[in-house]
């Protein structure tokens, strides 16, 4: 049987339900979503769910698609549309429809979409006789070797950086650098290494990186996969950042602070133009 789906303003059966593949919920998992239970036709803790709900949404800058009144309608006419007895109603609210771009409109109009779930949540054997449960590193989101579309702290950290007149963010952990919101970080030290984190979990290994440290080698210019300090940067002659949107491109300030004479330098200009030059022949 097919279910009736809330989405943007309509009730649909749930084959005619969708939304955008430029839904940011999708490309950048930038959206929030709430889980409530339904007995007996009736929401429980719903209150709660729609507090938190506002919460989060204020807390990413994604403005409510319909008061909490407006929204604890939909969830009813939910039930009542799909007769549900027992069971869940699934929310969710991204912040929109937008070309791919890490940021954002503060006026992009929200996607609503609501569904329901039947379940026996009271019968449930876990219910009655109890589970097991595994243990488990919490690795909430420890594995940024891979490319998941899981971007929302990259889409904050662009924010942060357009906020404070930046095109780039480079994000710090325990004191050293992981990476660009978007691209990998290199420096160019005053002894004239080229210096970027090695590959691990903590960051992406880029495709334009890894093409970019050969190249690096074919100059004869030294390279030294270590982590270094934004004050490591910031005492550097140059620094530069790689991404398969942005190439090689020079970083001139870091966090307000001129980096060598505040223009791009020797090396970073070398390994631009060789790294295009190469890129285009092959
Ligand atoms: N981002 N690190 C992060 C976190 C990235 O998102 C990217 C690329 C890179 C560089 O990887 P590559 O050289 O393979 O492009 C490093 C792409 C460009 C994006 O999200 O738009």
């Amino acid at each position: 049987m097919s279910r009736i789906i809330y989405v943007n303003g309509k009730y649909v059966p749930e084959q005619d339900a969708s939304v955008s593949v430029f839904d940011r919920g999708l490309l950048f998992g930038d959206s929030i979503y709430e889980v409530t239970a339904v007995i007996e036709g009736r929401m429980i803790d719903n209150d709660l769910h729609l507090s938190r709900l506002q919460r989060s949404l204020a807390e990413l800058g994604i403005p409510m698609p319909a008061s909490i009144e407006g929204i604890a309608e939909i969830q009813n006419a939910l039930i009542t549309h799909n007769k549900l007895e027992e069971g869940l109603i699934y929310l969710q609210v991204t912040r929109g429809v937008a070309d791919r771009n890490f940021d954002y409109d503060d006026a992009s109009k929200p996607t609503l979409l609501g569904f329901t779930q039947a379940k026996d949540l009271r019968g449930a054997p876990a219910i009655r006789n109890g589970i097991r449960v595994a243990v488990v590193e919490d690795r909430r989101w420890a594995r940024r070797d891979i490319k998941t579309t899981m971007l929302l702290p990259q889409v904050q950290a662009k924010r942060e950086a357009k906020n404070q007149g930046c095109t780039e963010a480079w994000m710090v952990e325990d004191g050293f650098v992981t990476e660009g919101a978007s691209s990998t970080a290199y420096i160019v030290t005053a002894d004239g290494r080229i210096v970027t984190r090695p590959n691990s979990h903590a960051t992406l290994p880029g495709c334009t990186r890894r093409a970019l440290l050969s190249v690096a080698e074919t100059l004869g210019l030294t390279v030294d996969e270590a982590r270094f300090t934004i004050d490591d940067a910031l005492a550097a002659r140059e620094a530069f950042l790689t991404s398969a949107s942005s190439l090689v491109t020079p970083v001139i300030e870091i966090g307000g602070r001129s980096i060598g004479d505040g223009a791009p330098g020797p090396v970073t200009r070398l390994l631009q133009a060789t790294y295009l030059e190469l890129a285009q022949r092959t």
